[in-house]
């Protein structure tokens, strides 16, 4: 059976890897088989699972050689042409690093996190970080576009894994077929015009192109008339209200863990996580 695959998208800055990060180590500790993608051009999803930026993983969109070997771009090809559906498949596993699951450290064991680690069977937590094109370079022609909506296309549609997806913003570069394989689209929103317009723009888009669940997490709020001002202005179901917390901002500073810097949000974000696979189960249910 196919693992969910969940997309978390959002204005820049309102708490997406926060939450891709937790949500990653909380579905880990239930049992899940893991996988979290880092697809913003700014890597920093390892940052939030408290590993040292040394051992962070090199972004596949700037292995260059990688990208021509697989699109024939390579010294050999001739002129502009590239293939527009690179072989992928076997990349997650030779670039994935394992993470803690339980969350308070960057490792499982002290040889951790290393890339393609990991036993057969068994709840991990792997990042895989593909990192993006600009957005003044998002959905290009170009043999970067073609490599990253491969390997997204592959790791929506075939893997078995859980999949958790922390965008730039949107899902529209991520092309037709792996939006379609999106079980769920969170959009996370914090307080402010500005962040609830991009919550919506993203939201829409994801509904247009057939997104069956979407979603909303309030986050950063330190008023309760903020969240009832988010709920009254988005047109999707608000999955929990995150409260600014000084703990993660802290944790953010001195590069650790998030998942261990906050017992309150994790505990919401626990709750969120549940409703959300209700939402999923159920529409699942009635779809058939
Ligand atoms: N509930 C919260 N309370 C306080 N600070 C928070 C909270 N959630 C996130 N932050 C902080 O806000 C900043 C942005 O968070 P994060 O990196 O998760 O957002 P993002 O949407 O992924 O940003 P980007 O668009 O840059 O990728 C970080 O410094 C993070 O620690
Ligand atoms: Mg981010």
């Amino acid at each position: 059976m196919l693992g969910v695959k969940i997309a978390i998208g959002g204005k820049g800055g309102v708490g997406k890897t926060t939450v891709c990060a937790v949500w990653a180590q909380l579905f880990a500790q239930d049992g899940f088989d893991v996988l979290a993608i880092d697809a913003d051009p700014n890597t920093n999803l390892a940052l939030a699972f408290g590993i040292p930026s040394e051992q962070s993983p090199e972004p596949l969109i700037k292995m260059k050689q990688l990208i021509a070997e697989r699109t024939g771009t390579g010294k050999d090809a001739v002129g502009a042409y590239f293939k527009l559906n690179p072989k992928v498949s076997d990349l997650p596993e030779k670039y994935w690093l394992e993470v803690d699951k339980t969350g308070h450290g960057a490792r499982v064991t002290s040889d951790l996190p290393r890339r393609g680690a990991g036993t057969a069977g068994g709840a991990r937590l792997k990042l895989l970080v593909l990192g993006a094109i600009t957005q003044a370079g998002a959905g290009c022609a170009c043999p970067e576009g073609a490599f990253l909506k491969a390997l997204l296309t592959h790791t929506i549609l075939q893997r078995q894994e859980l999949v958790l997806v922390d965008l730039a913003a949107g899902v529209e570069f991520m092309g037709r077929a792996s939006v379609q394989g999106i079980d769920a689209l969170v959009v996370v929103v914090e307080p402010g015009s500005r962040s609830i317009e991009t919550a919506m723009n993203i939201a829409r888009m994801g509904t247009e192109l057939g997104i069956k669940n979407v979603g909303a997490i309030a986050n950063k709020i330190t008023e309760t008339a903020q969240t009832d001002m988010i709920r009254a202005q988005l047109d999707v179901d608000l999955l929990a209200s995150l409260r600014y917390s000084r703990a993660v901002q802290q944790a953010d500073f001195e590069r650790k863990a998030v998942f261990g810097a906050d017992a309150e949000l994790v505990s919401t974000l626990k709750d969120a996580k549940n409703k959300l696979m209700d939402l999923i189960g159920t529409k699942e249910t009635t779809a058939t």
